[in-house]
């Protein structure tokens, strides 16, 4: 207790972050508690587990309750299931305030968040998307008067990835004060350095934690060599093993597209794995409930996309599998931090096939070390192989069957919608760009073919030149 009340904090709030556990702080927490309880805008660069959340929920609790009013904080997070994390601790760690806190988060009812943010709530947890919404369609609330703007996982927000937040964040930049004190924070935040920095305008205080490499220390880091075709039949083995010999170990499998997270999830259950399934084209809903039986450990297995790639902390987690090599190393470093949390042990193993090993050089050179082959017996897998490839196909014909794909086509037409474009004018222009890309191909192949022929009937011309003259010195002679 002695150590959070020596970085500046009250007791009765060191006093509830003992009996939640958080015993002494963390490097993270001890470095930015006390310059934020100062004033002072924060940037913080820590490890996955580190404690990152409790480094900017305590300073904020500690200023409210020196001046509570609300809205007093606006925390923006990339996805729904972050908020929701985020909100637990500000709820239990400021229970003793009488903390009130709002969660805007798209897929939610929007009429009753704005019934929730009309009443003043002391912290607003928000997706950068459904909380722009609600200031450009409603006057109801302000955030004009807010002491403190967060940006979890910061990097995150900034970057133009598939989804782009970076419109939605100047709607809410232009409704906060500038005068607000800003804390950004993420286990990666250094790629993004110069455009946080326009954010937290205050001369920040900066920190990284120093380590020589950039994943946790009590991860087991391993890859696995596999054919792409026989990459099932490994994922099989390597569950039913972890299943096998560890009675009370959850596993999170990322997976890179929506569709194979589902097909992996129906497969798995095919083989009686008690699996659920995380992506984005669930309803929010599905994916509350999906979440809340694993962290339940109700069901063991997680197979998730990178929607659940960043923040989430769940304790179980013994085993990240990568189904596919993460294209970026970034979201390596996340994925495989959802294991060895807050000084816990845990196992990452990266599924790796004869067209992924660039990638892994990459993530090897980011996270400075090397990732060590993970063995299995190949007889075995072999034994399971024709078994798995057929219920994958099973699994892939019913899914077919659903309306999936169309599904997809609504959810990208609707996005497209929202975003201000016209979705057929958009297909027109993407088929059409096809078209050109196309023909520029065919284009460059014709010149390619031109080109050879030439350096072709120049070659032979030398040659038969060559032949002419040695004929003409043979006769010479
Ligand atoms: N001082 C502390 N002592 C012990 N445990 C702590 C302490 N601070 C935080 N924790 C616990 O550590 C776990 C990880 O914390 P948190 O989710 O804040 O990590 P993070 O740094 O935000 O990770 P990520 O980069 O993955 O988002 C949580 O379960 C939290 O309760
Ligand atoms: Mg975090």
């Amino acid at each position: 207790m002695a150590g959070f009340r020596a970085l500046g904090l009250d007791s009765w709030l060191a006093s509830q972050a003992e009996q939640l556990g958080l015993s002494r702080p963390t490097p993270v927490q001890e470095a930015c508690i006390p310059p934020a309880l100062q004033g002072r805008d924060c940037m913080g660069c820590a490890k996955t587990g580190s404690g990152k959340t409790a480094a900017f929920v305590l300073p904020i609790l500690q200023k409210l309750s020196e001046d509570p009013f609300g809205i007093f904080s606006l925390v923006l997070t990339p996805t729904r299931e972050l908020a929701y994390q985020i909100a637990e601790q500000f709820r239990v760690l400021g229970k003793p305030l009488g903390l009130k806190d709002c969660i805007i988060v798209g897929g939610m009812d929007m009429v009753s968040q704005a019934l929730e943010l009309s009443r003043k709530p002391h912290v607003v947890i928000a997706t950068p998307g459904r909380l722009a919404d609600h200031l450009r369609s409603s006057n109801t609330f302000s955030l004009r008067n807010i002491k403190f703007l967060v940006l979890d996982e910061a990097d995150r927000l900034l970057e133009q990835g598939c989804t782009d937040f970076t419109k939605d964040l100047e709607v809410i930049l232009a409704a906060v004060p500038a005068n607000r004190q800003t804390m950004l924070f993420s286990a990666t935040l250094t790629d993004t350095l110069n455009e946080l920095k326009k954010i937290a305008m205050n001369k920040p205080f900066f920190w990284e934690s120093i380590s020589e490499v950039r994943t946790v220390e009590q991860l087991d880091q391993r890859y696995l060599l596999v054919p792409e075709k026989v990459k099932d039949a490994y994922l099989v083995h390597l569950v039913q093993t972890f299943q096998d010999e560890h009675e009370d170990w959850s596993i999170i499998i990322f997976t890179n597209t929506c569709k194979t997270c589902q097909i992996l999830n129906m497969m798995l259950r095919k083989f009686n794995f008690p699996s659920v399934a995380l992506h984005s084209m669930m309803k929010q809903k599905q994916r509350f409930a999906a979440l809340a039986k694993f962290k339940s450990s109700v069901f063991k297995i997680l197979i998730a996309t990178d929607v659940a790639a960043r923040g989430l902390d769940i304790p179980t987690v013994q085993v990240v599998i990568n189904h596919n090599t993460p294209g970026l190393p970034k979201i390596y470093i996340h994925r495989v931090g959802r294991t060895a949390r807050a000084g816990r042990h845990g196992i990452a193993i990266t599924l790796v096939t004869q067209y992924d090993i660039h990638l892994v050089h990459a993530i090897e050179e980011q996270i400075k070390m090397k990732l060590q082959e993970f063995s299995v017996e190949e007889q075995t897998v072999l034994k399971i192989l024709t078994q798995v490839n057929v219920v994958r196909r099973e699994c892939e014909i019913r899914l077919e069957a659903t309306d999936f794909d169309e599904k997809k086509e609504i959810n990208k037409r609707k996005q497209m919608i929202l975003e201000g474009k016209d979705p057929d004018l958009e297909m027109q222009r993407k088929a059409e760009l096809a078209k050109i890309k196309k023909q520029k191909l065919k284009f460059q192949s014709q010149v390619q073919q031109t080109l050879q022929e030439r350096q072709q009937k120049q070659l032979q011309h030398k040659l038969i030149k060559r032949a002419r003259r040695q004929q003409k010195q043979k006769q010479a002679k």
